[in-house]
């Protein structure tokens, strides 16, 4: 591939093309038959509690191979992507499916651009105590607040009744017949049928297309509204001529940042754009499956990320790594933790068995910032003491190794973006593939409807209030 970098940055893709090379050195490719095949409706595989192992669609947006380290975005490698492309590149290849021509990428960066200027939406943000609110609550809300405007979705409400009472949970077959086989086989297949009104679909892509390009950008700037009201500081507009990493950064902290900060913040919004059925991105679809919009899906995918089990363990790294505070206290403070039981914040990850692929992308980048940074140079020490002791000891035996937020907090901190703010920078990247993965998803939608298993009582008989 054609590299794209001022020499200045291009030391970065070296850093990113050897972390490939040793990621391939450790790792043998080969995708897994059962998780990279069609489906044929319905379909048979074992599901654990919170439905692991099911499989709920098909997807051509993104693959994870958790044993050989692989992240995937439609079929280019995340080491390639790092490497030579930009967010801007990669959001519209995650929505459109391809990598765009000169042309359209110069289109889609305009508009962008366009959607960048949100004054409206962060007025109505500054009527709101954001400075007391909890960050992601504030970015659910000033989401939720860009959809100020009638969508298609209220506009053709009337219209779309039909299909939405055809969707509704009681008229489904098989939730009428519990045991009906049939009916749930006649309902799997349902997608093979041609789907009601190809109009709607017509519609649906070119309005919702507008609303994934307004979310890509627009989030990143009630993001960084939000960041610099919670600093009793006024927001900032956004600068036509900058990238949306440069413009990001630009907005929170007010600096125009440098190519190489701004190439490593591009970098880590690459990273964090898409990883599979998360539970963030399970949540967007689900809400989009009712036909309800894009904005609401993209806002329950914040909610989501807003858990501690989905988003900011990169939070807690950066308190342990403070709480150690010299590479010389690792081995008493790591055997402490041992001994408690304590799970590491920063290791193990629930797909990856082996290296988290965007882990070994940002520890280089990590060092590179740091170097800068007197504080952050002390913690990178007490960081790399860790994980060669963590490695030693858990990663042969129980495939534990640093996931993704154990060295992305190094380079949040090392950008001046404050550690309460990282799970909000995780959810401005993830609103590309939140939303490509909605698009997907609309495309031949289906409710989301599983069953939970009844195992309560029956026949009991109701005593009034006063007997109770
Ligand atoms: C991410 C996480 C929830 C994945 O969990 P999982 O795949 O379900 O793994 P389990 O929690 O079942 O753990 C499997 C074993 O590895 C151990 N383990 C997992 N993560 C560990 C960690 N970070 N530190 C120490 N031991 C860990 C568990 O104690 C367990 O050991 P056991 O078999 O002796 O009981 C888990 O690794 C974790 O809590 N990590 C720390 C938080 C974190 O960094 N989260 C961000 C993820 S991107």
């Amino acid at each position: 591939m054609k590299k794209t970098f001022s020499s200045e940055t291009e030391q970065i893709s070296e850093v990113i093309l050897k972390a490939k090379e040793k990621a391939c050195s450790e790792t043998s490719a080969e995708p897994e038959p059962d998780l990279t095949q069609k489906i044929e409706w319905p379909l048979t595989c074992t599901v654990g509690p919170g439905l692991e192992g099911a499989i709920a669609c098909e997807t051509e947006v993104g693959y994870v191979n958790g044993s050989k380290g692989w992240l995937i975005y439609r079929g280019y490698d995340i080491f390639d992507l790092c490497a030579y492309s930009t967010f801007e590149e990669v959001s519209y290849l995650l929505v459109n499916g391809k990598l765009p021509k000169e042309k359209q990428l110069a289109a889609f960066k305009k508009k962008l651009a366009e959607n960048r200027h949100l004054n409206e939406t962060q007025r109505l943000l500054m009527s709101f105590p954001v400075e007391n609110m909890n960050p992601m609550a504030a970015l659910r809300l000033g989401t939720n607040l860009m959809r100020q405007k009638q969508t298609f979705r209220d506009e053709e409400a009337a219209e779309l009744k039909a299909e939405a009472i055809a969707a509704d949970e009681d008229s489904i077959a098989m939730e009428t017949k519990p045991h009906g086989d049939a009916h749930a086989i006649y309902e799997f297949k349902r997608s093979q049928v041609k789907r009601p009104r190809s109009s709607d679909i017509t519609l649906l892509n070119a309005e919702s297309l507008e609303s994934c390009y307004c979310l890509i950008s627009g989030v990143a700037t009630i993001a960084a509204a939000i960041a610099r009201l919670r600093n009793r500081k006024l927001p900032l507009e956004p600068l036509t001529e900058l990238s949306h990493a440069a413009n990001l950064l630009y907005m929170i902290t007010g600096k125009i940042p440098t190519p190489v900060e701004e190439r490593i913040m591009d970098i880590c919004l690459i990273l964090h754009a898409d990883h599979g059925m998360n539970a963030s991105t399970f949540a967007s679809m689900v809400v989009a499956s009712t036909l309800s919009d894009v904005y609401f899906s993209i806002g329950a995918g914040i909610a989501a990320l807003n858990g501690p089990l989905h988003g900011g363990a990169n939070e807690q790294v950066m308190r342990i790594l403070r709480e150690i505070g010299d590479p010389k206290e690792v081995p008493s403070w790591y055997a402490a933790q041992r001994e408690a039981k304590q799970k590491i914040s920063g290791f193990g990850h629930r797909v990856y068995k082996t290296y988290d692929p965007r882990a070994r992308i940002l520890a280089p980048l990590a060092k590179i910032l740091v170097a800068s940074h007197p504080e952050m140079k002390k913690l990178y020490k007490v960081a790399t003491a860790l994980e060669k002791e963590v490695v030693a000891t858990l990663g042969k035996n129980k495939n534990i190794f640093p996931n993704v937020d154990y060295y992305s907090g190094f380079i949040y901190n090392s950008l001046s973006i404050p550690t309460d703010f990282f799970t909000p920078m995780f959810a401005v990247a993830r609103v590309s593939g939140w939303t490509a993965r909605v698009f997907e998803y609309l495309q031949n939608n289906r409710i989301f409807r599983p069953r939970a298993m009844y195992v309560g009582k029956f026949d009991r008989k109701y005593t009034p209030l006063t007997k109770r």
